[in-house]
C-alpha cells in the first residue's frame, strides 16, 4: 500500500431533515445517516464499504465526492479540506474524482451515443480538444475492453455489461485520482461481474486511483479491497485490512455478516447466532452501541456507552468488547459463545 494519503474524512456526519407529521404537529426531526465518520484513503488503495441497506453507505459517498450534502466534518484531498469548496476549489474535486452508479442503464443518457457520451465529459473537462476526442474515445473504450466499432450505438442497443464499462470509460476520461464505485456491479449476471472487477482491480493499480468500492458481496470485496470498513446505522463499526477483517472480525456485527455467507469459509459451518430483525430506525437511534438491539452478545453497559473505535491503528473496531474495548482491556479476542441468555438479555438492554 502507497503511504502517500489521497483522501483524508474528518468526523463526517450527514443529517437529513425530515418532514413533520402529517398532522404538522411535533418537532422537526432528522434522520442522522452518516454520524461522524473518519476514514483514510491512499492513492493506490482500495477501501471496500460494507453494510446493511441503509446503514449510510451511498450517503457517505456521494458526500464525500460533494454529490450529497453534508452536514458536519472534513474532507481533505491531497491536504485540502473541500467540504465547504466553492468555484475552482470544487472544480478540482470534480476533476479528481469520480463515481460510478449501480444502474448501468440509467447512469447513461439514453439518446447519446457512447462517443458523444464519453465526449462530453471529455469537452466538459477540457481533456481533449475536437481533433483528439476521437482517437481518446477509442483508446478509453480499449481500456475498458470494448470495441471502438461501438463507438455510434446508443445505451438501448448494448448489453448491462457494455453499458457499466461505458459507464467506467467516462469516470476514467476525467482521469481521476480517487473513484467512488457504488454498487457497481450489483445489476449486472455474475459471469459480467467478474469481468468487471478484474478491470477494476487492473485500473485501480495502472492507474494508481485511490478507491471506495461500496458493495453488499462480501466475497467480492475481499478479492478486490486492501482494507474493509463495516458501517451501521451511519457508523463506521468495524475497520481494517481486509485479510485481518475476514480472518479476526472484532465486531459481533462484523461477524454476523461474515457469518452469514457460509462460501466465504465454509469449514466456519453455520452460525452460531444469526443476525436477527431489521436495523432500528436512523430517526430514532437506539443509545449506547446501535446495534445493541440485535447483538448476540450485548451486556447491559451497551445501551449507555457509545464505543469508539479501537484497536491497533490499523485495525479498529467499534465494541467494547473488543480487543482494547472499555470491557476488554486485555486485548482478548471476541467472545465465541453468547455470555447470556436471551430471556437476560431482553431484561438488560
Ligand atoms: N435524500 C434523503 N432524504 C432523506 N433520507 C435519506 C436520503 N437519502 C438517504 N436517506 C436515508 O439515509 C439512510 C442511509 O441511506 P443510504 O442510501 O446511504 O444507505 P445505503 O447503505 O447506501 O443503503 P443500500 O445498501 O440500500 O444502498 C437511510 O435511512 C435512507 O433512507
Ligand atoms: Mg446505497
Amino acid at each position: 500500500m502507497s503511504e502517500s494519503i489521497l483522501l483524508d474524512v474528518r468526523n463526517l456526519s450527514v443529517e437529513f431533515a425530515m418532514s413533520r407529521s402529517r398532522m404538522g404537529l411535533g418537532p422537526r426531526r432528522s434522520l442522522s445517516a452518516v454520524s461522524d465518520v473518519s476514514l483514510c484513503v491512499a492513492a493506490g488503495e482500495t477501501i471496500g464499504l460494507v453494510g446493511e441497506s441503509g446503514s449510510g453507505k451511498s450517503t457517505f459517498g456521494r458526500a464525500i465526492l460533494r454529490l450529497g450534502e453534508l452536514t458536519k466534518g472534513q474532507v481533505f484531498l491531497d491536504g485540502q479540506d473541500m467540504a465547504q469548496a466553492r468555484g475552482e476549489d470544487l472544480a478540482r474535486l470534480r476533476r479528481e474524482t469520480a463515481m460510478i452508479f449501480q444502474d448501468p442503464f440509467g447512469s447513461l443518457n439514453p439518446r447519446l451515443t457512447v462517443r458523444q457520451a464519453i465526449g462530453e465529459v471529455l469537452h466538459v473537462h477540457g481533456k481533449a480538444d475536437a481533433d483528439g476526442a476521437r482517437a481518446r474515445i477509442t483508446e478509453l473504450l480499449e481500456l475498458v475492453g470494448l470495441d471502438a466499432a461501438l463507438m455510434d450505438r446508443r445505451p438501448g442497443d448494448l448489453s448491462g455489461g457494455q453499458c457499466q464499462r461505458i459507464g467506467i470509460a467516462r469516470a476514467l476520461a476525467i482521469e481521476p485520482r480517487l473513484i467512488v464505485a457504488d454498487e457497481c456491479v450489483a445489476a449486472l449476471d455474475v459471469s459480467i461481474q467478474g469481468q468487471i472487477i478484474n478491470l477494476l482491480m487492473e485500473l485501480g493499480q495502472r492507474m494508481h486511483l485511490g478507491m471506495i468500492f461500496i458493495a453488499h458481496d462480501l466475497a467480492m470485496v475481499r478479492r478486490l479491497c486492501d482494507r474493509i470498513a463495516v458501517m451501521y446505522l451511519g457508523r463506521i463499526v468495524e475497520e481494517g485490512p481486509t485479510e485481518e477483517v475476514f480472518g479476526d472480525p472484532r465486531h459481533p456485527y462484523t461477524r454476523s455478516l461474515i457469518e452469514a455467507v457460509p462460501e466465504i469459509d465454509p469449514a466456519r459451518g453455520l452460525p452460531a447466532a444469526p443476525l436477527q430483525g431489521e436495523p432500528p430506525s436512523p430517526v430514532d437511534l437506539p443509545k449506547g452501541c446501535s446495534f445493541h438491539p440485535r447483538c448476540p452478545l450485548a451486556r447491559s453497559e451497551c445501551s449507555a456507552i457509545l464505543p469508539p473505535l479501537v484497536g491497533a491503528r490499523a485495525h479498529r473496531a467499534a465494541c467494547i468488547l473488543a480487543p482494547g474495548g472499555q470491557l476488554n482491556k486485555a486485548g482478548d479476542n471476541l467472545p465465541k459463545t453468547i455470555p447470556v441468555t436471551p430471556t437476560e438479555r431482553t431484561v438488560k438492554c
